[in-house]
């Protein structure tokens, strides 16, 4: 798949300019492109409590499973656009690398300053739903 960059990075500035970020002034927006080649976007939302706060990457990928984007895929995450509110990129926080992880598998690239690199190189060895399905203990 063919991932124009650019528009990406544009859709994420695009939401960042919508970010509710009244405490910390830092607006962020992120892009994803969905295995099916829509975009979905996200912004960061802020609270008065500050530990509530959601990051843009949350809104993202909630709105990737709400939307069905990514329905009946392995990966519904194909490529990834993170940036503050000045439109340059900003590389997720270690939380939200966990949560694109499972939307879009060590392969999703991610946007960056340097050009796009794959998750894993953001997020190696990482804990992940194998890990799970294979050590858990039987239940009761
Ligand atoms: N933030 C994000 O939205 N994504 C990240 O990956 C890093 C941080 C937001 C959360 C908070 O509203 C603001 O940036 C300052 O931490």
């Amino acid at each position: 798949m063919i991932i124009d960059w650019p528009a990406l990075r544009a859709a994420a500035a695009a939401a960042a300019a919508r970010a509710y970020a009244p405490y910390s002034g830092l607006r962020v927006g992120a892009a994803g492109l969905a295995a099916g080649g829509q975009v979905i976007t996200g912004c960061n939302v802020e609270n008065a409590s500050y530990g509530l706060t959601l990051c843009a990457e949350c809104g993202l990928v909630s709105a990737l499973h709400a939307s069905g984007a990514g329905a009946g895929t392995e990966a519904p995450l194909v490529a990834v656009a993170v940036v503050a509110g000045d439109g340059e990129p900003l590389l997720p926080c270690g939380r939200c690398r966990q949560l694109l992880l499972e939307a879009g598998g060590d392969g999703l690239l991610v946007d960056t300053a340097d050009g796009p690199v794959r998750l894993e190189i953001l997020l190696p060895a990482a804990f992940s739903d194998t890990d799970l399905k294979q050590r858990r203990e039987p239940r009761p």
